[in-house]
């Protein structure tokens, strides 16, 4: 309510929507059915979206994502001389405050260290022996430290953080009927079971469902910081392939499945990084900008007008209540 205010008293905007995040990220590569995996700082969430509706029962999140990886990160490289050594030495002897230190560990060493460093095995990193070639890496003090399997470990921690503990840190044991309590992969799964249960009283037929499940995951879109890890995406549909196939077979009836993400730029390229970083941001302007190729005969368009925006002249006719209604 606050942010219509802002935007049509204050800035005078003749037009205004609040769309949820994972739609915008699917709508701009052009979707409108896909399963949307967002893996950001604070949050990994999985959402299916079905003809641009979420499916919000079947939509989960959890906390294993980037600053779960900074806080494992962090706590390996802090045997190596201390929350000091990652800090470049001319913030040591300045009066910098502790936020700002800690900020600095954050967004420049720990992101440092996890872009140059890190990546996700291929598949379930302690099944495998990983002929892991040590590499070094300097710390902002200038010291040097030989990464070993951590730089696997690290980041295995997002998928199967029960086996990685650090100390002081409760993690959750994991539980069936706690998704949050899982590791990204388990995660998308409760979140397709969950949405077979939620389709069940929808659709009759009992195979309604593989076709569904067939769609979302032919669409697979993977964004957010994190997932720009080497190999990230890679492990996402290695894991699905494995374990998915085997839980939905009765489902699928034999048919075959197949795991395909979505984008338009390869992995690596700059493209690709801007928009895993700001897909939201970038579907948003995708939306907004629909508007100005309006001419006069798009039924789509329409549409997304209609039920998307709300116009200056209508809020000031009906205010507040239309706004709640039309994004509750
Ligand atoms: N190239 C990279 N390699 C690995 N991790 C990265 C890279 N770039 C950014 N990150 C990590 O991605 C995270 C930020 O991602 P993103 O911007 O999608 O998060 P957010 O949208 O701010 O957070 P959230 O969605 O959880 O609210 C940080 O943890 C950052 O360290
Ligand atoms: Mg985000």
């Amino acid at each position: 309510m606050a942010t219509a205010q802002i935007a049509f008293e204050t800035l005078q905007v003749p037009i205004f929507s609040l769309v949820k995040t994972p739609l915008v990220q699917l709508y701009h590569v052009g979707k409108s059915t896909g399963l949307v995996i967002d893996v950001g700082s604070s949050n990994a969430t999985v959402t299916p979206i079905l003809d641009g509706i979420i499916q919000s029962k079947s939509s989960f999140s959890s906390k294993f994502a980037g600053d779960f990886a900074n806080l494992h990160a962090l706590n390996y490289l802090q045997k190596y001389g201390g929350l000091d050594a990652l800090l470049p030495k001319r913030f040591l002897s300045t009066k910098a405050t502790e936020s700002f230190k800690n900020y600095q560990i954050s967004h420049y060493a720990l992101e440092d260290f996890k872009l140059s460093m890190l990546s996700v095995a291929e598949g379930a990193a302690n099944q495998y022996q990983y002929p892991v070639t040590p590499k070094s890496y300097q710390l902002p003090n200038g010291s040097h430290v030989s990464v070993y399997r951590e730089q696997i470990d690290l980041m295995e921690s997002l998928f199967q953080p029960q086996l990685y503990q650090i100390p002081g840190v409760a993690i959750p044991e994991p539980a069936m009927d706690k998704p949050l309590t899982h590791g990204i992969i388990t995660l998308i799964l409760s979140s397709l079971k969950t949405l077979e249960g939620s389709l069940a009283g929808e659709h009759q037929t009992p195979n309604k469902f593989g076709e569904v499940l067939r769609e979302l995951c032919g669409n697979i879109l993977i964004t957010g910081g994190s997932s720009l890890t080497t190999g990230f995406s890679q492990r996402i549909l290695n894991d699905l392939y494995r374990s998915a196939g085997q839980l939905f077979a009765p489902q699928l009836q034999g048919r075959n499945i197949t795991f395909g993400t979505l984008g338009n730029h390869h992995i690596g390229d700059i493209q690709d990084t801007w928009d895993r970083k700001f897909s939201a941001w970038k579907g948003a302007t995708n939306l907004a900008s629909m508007l100005n190729d309006y001419n006069g005969e798009a039924d789509n368009l329409n549409i997304a007008l209609e039920n998307w925006f709300v116009t200056k002249s209508d809020y000031e006719e009906m205010g507040e209540d239309l706004i709640l209604e039309k994004f509750k």
